[in-house]
């Protein structure tokens, strides 16, 4: 006897209903699922599926609406590239005035291969090493956000080896619950991020008198997916207190930045709104004489894209598709909720039924969706697996020997291919085989 089909507790949005709630998808009877003004099935003719869509001209949209909410604020967006690292996506955002938030070399040259200048990047993370911190300090970039009091030693010894001055923001962990994922959240006194507020103080102070490095203000980020505004509030009242005590104390703070964290709407939740974000900079930091950062990923671009599949086969409750956990690891990861849409017009009519849909890996994890109310989906079937633009193609592995999804980026009724699907020979091309093993 087969185990009962698990079903969700609540009923899933209509294909309709997701539909609405993406602007930049739009589903016609010919042409099925466009997104912005291309038919995606046309995308999946070119290159096959997997394969990943971007909406630029999406990203721009949204980069703009952050961007006006911010208004009248001394602020810039630096995007965080891990979201999405793609040099295209660099770019549109580098056009749109966007700085990069970065957190590895590699993130950093590639914010500079797609042009961002090197004044418009931060460089975060919990463990840079020396050699990245000397990579940074020789591009010249903006700001090195520092994580502990070794990471500050260490920055002020390699610039004053340079002959540099390092300007440092202290990031602060506020010891707030962003009430997220437990693997995103980052801003809890046990999570590994940030220096203590307790100790930021004298660490500022200490940062102060050493050689290489300028203190210039606070950093700080609390975690991922937020949709609430309290944690943000929360975090940024600490900030401003400590900002007050530092310049109570004779220290220049000209600096404050708030991070990221903005959540979408994946299934039918609220998004986070760049106006009640925005409301929360202005409300604290907004008189307070600082220029001020923000640094969003998933709310930039995570909405913007789309993961391409094909149905396989079918067996019993469970949809087999040609994308699987080493294309897209959040649902694995994360347990994380991603709508899924057929492609047809048609498909998107007929009554929807549970099912189960899962990639083809040998591991019981790789399933996109669990009891997922949808309409019959044969084999050769195409669907959209939706808001898959950021933490997507960058968490994407060759687990199983399947080879990088290709990518192609759209910009109203224009598209092109920007990766082409790696090759099989590609996926062993840099490996050896020594001697001593023939
Ligand atoms: N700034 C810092 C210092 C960060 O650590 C992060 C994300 C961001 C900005 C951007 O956060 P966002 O605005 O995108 O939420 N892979 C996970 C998300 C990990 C986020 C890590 N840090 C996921 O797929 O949900």
């Amino acid at each position: 006897m087969s185990a009962p089909l698990p079903v969700s507790d609540l009923a899933d949005p209509s294909i309709a209903e997701l539909i609405a709630a993406r602007p930049h998808l739009s589903l016609h009877a010919q042409d099925g699922l466009v997104l912005e003004d291309v038919p995606l099935n046309a995308v999946a003719d070119a290159l096959g599926t997997p394969c990943w869509v971007y909406g630029a001209g999406t990203m721009r949209k949204r980069l703009a609406e952050l961007q006006a909410a911010l208004a009248g604020l001394d602020a810039q967006v630096h995007y965080a590239v891990k979201a999405n690292d793609h040099l295209a996506v660099l770019r549109v955002f580098a056009r749109g005035g966007a700085g990069a938030d970065v957190v590895s070399e590699g993130e950093m040259l590639r914010a500079l291969e797609a042009g961002i200048a090197p004044g418009h990047i931060v460089f975060s993370g919990v463990g840079k090493t020396a050699a990245e911190i000397r990579a940074a300090l020789e591009a010249g970039i903006a700001q090195i956000n520092v994580e502990s009091p070794a990471e500050l030693e260490m920055i002020s010894a390699i610039a004053a080896t340079l002959g540099r001055t390092a300007h440092v923001a202290l990031r602060i962990n506020p010891d707030v619950d962003a009430g997220t994922h437990a693997k995103i959240t980052t801003g809890r006194a046990e999570d590994k991020f940030g220096i203590a507020h307790g100790d930021a103080a004298a660490l500022y102070a200490h940062a102060a008198s050493l050689p290489g490095v300028r203190p210039v203000g606070l950093a700080l980020h609390i975690g991922s997916q937020i949709t609430a505004m309290a944690p943000y509030r929360a975090a940024f009242a600490r900030a401003a207190e400590l900002i007050r005590a530092l310049r109570a104390r004779g220290l220049a703070v000209s600096r404050m930045d708030c991070g990221g964290g903005l959540g979408i709407g994946y299934r039918d939740e609220p998004a986070a709104s760049p106006a009640a974000f925005a409301g929360a900079v202005r409300a604290v930091f907004g008189d307070m004489g600082l220029e001020l950062m923000v640094e969003p990923g998933r709310w930039l671009v995570g909405p913007t894209g789309v993961l391409l599949a094909s149905v396989v086969l079918v067996k019993g409750r469970f949809v087999v598709l040609d994308a699987a956990m080493n294309d897209l690891v959040r649902p694995a990861m994360y347990d994380a909720y991603h709508a899924i849409v057929p492609l047809s017009a048609a498909a998107a009519q007929l009554p929807a039924t549970p099912v189960d849909i899962v990639g083809p890996i040998c591991e019981s994890g790789d399933t996109f969706a669990r009891g997922r109310a949808l309409p019959p989906l044969a084999a050769g079937a195409r669907v959209a697996i939706l808001d898959a633009g950021a933490y997507g193609a960058v968490m994407s592995s060759t687990y199983n020997a399947r080879p990088a999804a290709p990518i192609a980026l759209v910009d109203g009724s224009r598209w092109a291919v920007i990766r082409a699907r790696q090759t099989h020979r590609a996926l062993w091309g840099n490996e050896t085989v020594p001697e001593f093993v023939e």
